[in-house]
This record gives C-alpha cells, structure tokens and sequence, in this order.
C-alpha cells in the first residue's frame, strides 16, 4: 500500500490566523485538511462548526477538508458540513441512533463517509455497513484534546480493521487519529493504516514542510518492507 496521506489537524494550527495556516500545511506537502468538530456533549471541549468550514473554502482552499464530528445528534451537523465544503464527513456510531441512515445521508450528498470508533470501542458497527463506508477512523487517543500520546493497543486493532477491509473487498481507506508522529508512523502504516491524522506533530514544529518529509520517509521504509 503506497497511497498514503497526511492530514494534519487543524486543531492544533494558531485559529487567529487559521486560513494562512491551513495554506501552509498544505503547501508543505499535506494531503488532507483534518477538521476536528467537538461539541462540549459528545466530548469535553469545544471548537468550530461549518461557517468555519465554508471560510476555508471561501479562502481558497480546495484540498479535501476531513471533518471529524465529535458531537451529539449527528445529522443536522452532518448536513450542515455537507453543505459547507466537507470532503469526508466520519462519526462515532454511539452518537448516532441510527447508524446506518446517517452514512447515508453524508453519501447522498457527495461526501466519503466514515466511522469512527474511541479505543475501547469494538469495530463490530462497521460489519454490515461496510458497503456504506468510505473510511474507518480509528482513534488511538481518547478524543476531545490534541497533544495526547499514541495507545499502543491501536496497533491490534489496526490489524483487526485492516483484515475485516481487506476481506470485504471495497475500496475503503483506514484511518489513524491521535498521538501520531514521525517516531510511530511507521509502525502504525505496517499495522495497515494508509491515511494519517496528526496536529501536535506538525502544527508544533517549526517547519511543517521537514516534518511532513520525515513522515514520508518513514512511510516509504513502510511501503518497502510490506
Ligand atoms: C482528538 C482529535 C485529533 C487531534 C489529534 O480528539 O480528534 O484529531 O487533534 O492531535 P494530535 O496529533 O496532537 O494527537
Ligand atoms: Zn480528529
């Protein structure tokens, strides 16, 4: 697996000057803009909703925006992303009641859906709605805060998801959010992730563009030894 792609998590960028940042991330070489959507219910914290996501568009920006919805109800924010500019729209199956209606409508309305299930969480939500699926997330923080550190026991479980992918036959890309950085990104490709959330990682070093590299280095000593 050779397509990999970084999405840095805006979480983490200066918000006074959010635009600007997101421009530099990608010029530095990122693939995907990560939007992190928290609602002080679903998660102890609170951060930007669509006309934040429409600014980004209005400035420019035509990179996929990831948004991650870390909020309970689910739909009406869906929809309302949706219609903002969202690329990919993701949430936690235990803040939907119904699952499988919610992938839908983000589908319906010309965006990848995803699921995304918290570290102790199983992946058995994903099981018959694979046909429905864009992506699996899979947080290996607890979500509601950047800077956290990696739970190794993400790496079983992407093993898990990767195998359920890989046996299903379908074109969907696995995630990774949470404590990922130059000195795990690799171990964490060869557990079968192929798209790759960090904010800390990148938006805390001086040069986005070096960071962004390292990664890249270590995902293609990954790619090569698959
Ligand atoms: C946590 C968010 C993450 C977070 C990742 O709830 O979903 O996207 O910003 O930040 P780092 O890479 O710093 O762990
Ligand atoms: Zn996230």
């Amino acid at each position: 697996m050779s397509d990999f792609l970084i999405a840095p998590s805006i979480l983490s960028a200066d918000f006074a000057k959010l635009g600007d940042e997101v421009n530099a991330v990608l010029r530095a070489g990122a693939d995907v803009v990560h939007f992190d959507v928290m609602d002080n219910h679903y998660v102890p914290n609170l951060t930007i909703g669509p006309m934040v996501c429409r600014a980004l568009r209005h400035h420019g920006i035509t990179a996929p925006i990831d948004v991650h919805l870390m909020v309970t109800p689910v739909d009406e924010l869906a929809i309302a992303f949706a219609d903002a500019g969202a690329s990919w729209i993701s949430f936690h199956p235990e803040a939907s009641h119904h699952v499988d209606r919610t992938l839908s409508l983000i589908r319906e309305r010309g965006c990848k859906a995803g699921l995304v299930f918290n570290p102790a969480t199983g992946l058995e939500a994903a099981r018959y709605v694979m046909d429905k699926l864009d992506f699996i997330l899979l947080m290996s923080v607890n979500p509601g805060f950047g800077g956290q550190k990696f739970i190794p026991s993400t790496l079983v479980k992407l093993r898990e998801a990767r195998r359920m992918i890989d046996d299903s036959g379908l074109p969907i890309r696995l995630e990774v959010d949470g404590g990922v950085g130059t000195g795990n990104i690799r171990a964490i490709a060869e557990a079968g992730a192929d798209t790759f959330v960090a904010g800390s990682a990148i938006f805390g070093a001086p040069d986005y563009a070096e960071v962004i590299a390292a990664m890249r280095q270590q995902l293609a000593l990954a790619a090569a030894s698959a």
